[in-house]
């Protein structure tokens, strides 16, 4: 087996399709599954594509019986521009999908449309949400909670998700403007990257119970689990990079996610009953779309808002700095890289695959990577 092999990203989305069907997930959303999962592959989040299917996924739902394979999406309450669903454990992704298609067609009607979720489970990258209603022309907001991970500021419990904020604007450009990311330095996806590839972790992303932070991901990793060790919200830790921002915008999509559906928020969702056994996630999210034509000209928005991400990028740079970018860019430009080149997959992803592949009897898959 190959240390990295690029497969082309059409059968790697394929595959994907077939192993949650494989799974029981019906067809039409075992595609927007595999969808949201290659998008992040073609986008560059390594950290949130095909290397989730296995732990995430297919354990979640084959081996430890927390996910429901068939997505049964219930309307609980719903007025002109909002609503509420219950994903009673389904698929995450299918139920964020289908919230934010509402949303999008309440702002079509009426310039807004909110819709949340509970009950749910992991939704994957929330850009893809956002830029749904960018590629329907309007501006996407998009969270989620998540098990607990953060620590509040002068704190080292885990107490809060990761818990993304993302907003996604139309432009006159050839990508959107999606800052798509999580309130924590970092993410849990990102630090078993780091394991795979034996790097150290930089200081400050992780919080120990002594107040110290943790660079090994082998040890990071055990300690998050054992619940000895939080990630820092953005800024960091402490007050002095202003890591009470971070806490403070991870606790507002905390509330998004758990108080308007009457869903479950912090410890609740550490996916463990009282005797360590694993039970369902019971996720929230929240989706808004805005109808920008309500405002102004949707030629007129993209173009003021190229034309601030242009002016940013056009700014004075840092000694030794090429190039300023703005959000979404990078994931645009390897997105052509790996339109070409294909999506890298490191030797753990191979092997996740074959054994997916066996365990199912997709016979149909030989791999190039295990010549
Ligand atoms: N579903 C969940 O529970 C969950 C939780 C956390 C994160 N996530 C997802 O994980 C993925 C990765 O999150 P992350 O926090 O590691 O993201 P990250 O730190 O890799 O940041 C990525 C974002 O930052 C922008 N960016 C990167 N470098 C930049 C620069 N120099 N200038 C301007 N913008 C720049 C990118 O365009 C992109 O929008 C995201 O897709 C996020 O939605 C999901």
């Amino acid at each position: 087996m190959a240390d990295v092999y690029s497969m082309d990203s059409q059968l790697l989305e394929a595959f994907m399709v077939d192993v949650f069907r494989g799974l029981g997930v019906p067809e039409m959303d075992a595609r927007i599954c595999a969808d949201v999962l290659a998008t992040a592959d073609r986008r560059g989040v390594d950290s949130h594509g095909v290397g989730r299917l296995k732990p995430i996924y297919y354990d979640r739902i084959r081996k430890d019986r927390i996910q429901q394979p068939v997505t049964r999406l219930e309307v609980v309450r719903d007025f002109l521009a909002t609503a509420v669903l219950d994903g009673h454990h389904g698929m995450g992704m299918v139920i964020a999908h289908r919230a934010m298609e509402m949303a999008i067609e309440k702002a079509r009607r009426h310039g807004l449309g909110m819709v949340v979720a509970r009950n749910s489970t992991h939704y994957g990258i929330a850009g893809y949400y956002a830029l749904m209603a960018c590629n329907a022309g309007m501006i996407g907001l998009t969270g989620t909670n998540a098990r607990p991970s953060i620590a509040p500021t002068f704190g080292v419990e885990n107490m809060l998700g990761t818990n993304p904020l993302v907003f996604g604007f139309p432009t006159d450009e050839s990508f959107h403007f999606t800052n798509d990311y999580a309130t924590s330095v970092t993410q849990r996806g990102k630090i078993e990257q780091y394991e795979r590839e034996g790097k150290t972790m930089p200081p400050g992303w992780v919080i120990n119970h002594r107040g110290e932070t943790e660079t090994d991901p082998a040890a990071v990793l055990r300690d998050l689990v054992a619940g000895q060790a939080a990630l820092t919200p953005l800024g960091g830790i402490g007050e002095a990079t202003g890591g009470y921002k971070g806490y403070g915008y991870a606790t507002v999509v905390e509330v998004l996610s758990a108080a308007l559906q009457q869903g479950a928020f912090l410890k609740q969702l550490s996916g463990l009953d009282a005797d360590g056994s694993p039970v369902p996630y019971a996720l929230g999210h929240f989706f808004l779309a805005i109808n920008i034509e309500c405002f102004t000209d949707t030629a007129a928005f993209r173009k003021t808002t190229g034309d601030i991400l242009r002016e940013l990028r056009g700014s004075l740079k840092a000694p030794g700095q090429r190039r300023i970018f703005t959000c979404g860019e990078k994931e645009y430009l390897a997105w052509m890289d790996r339109r070409a080149k294909g999506i890298p997959l490191d030797d753990t992803v191979q092997r996740q695959m074959i054994t997916m592949r066996d365990e199912l009897e997709l016979n149909g898959y030989r791999f190039d990577f295990e010549r």
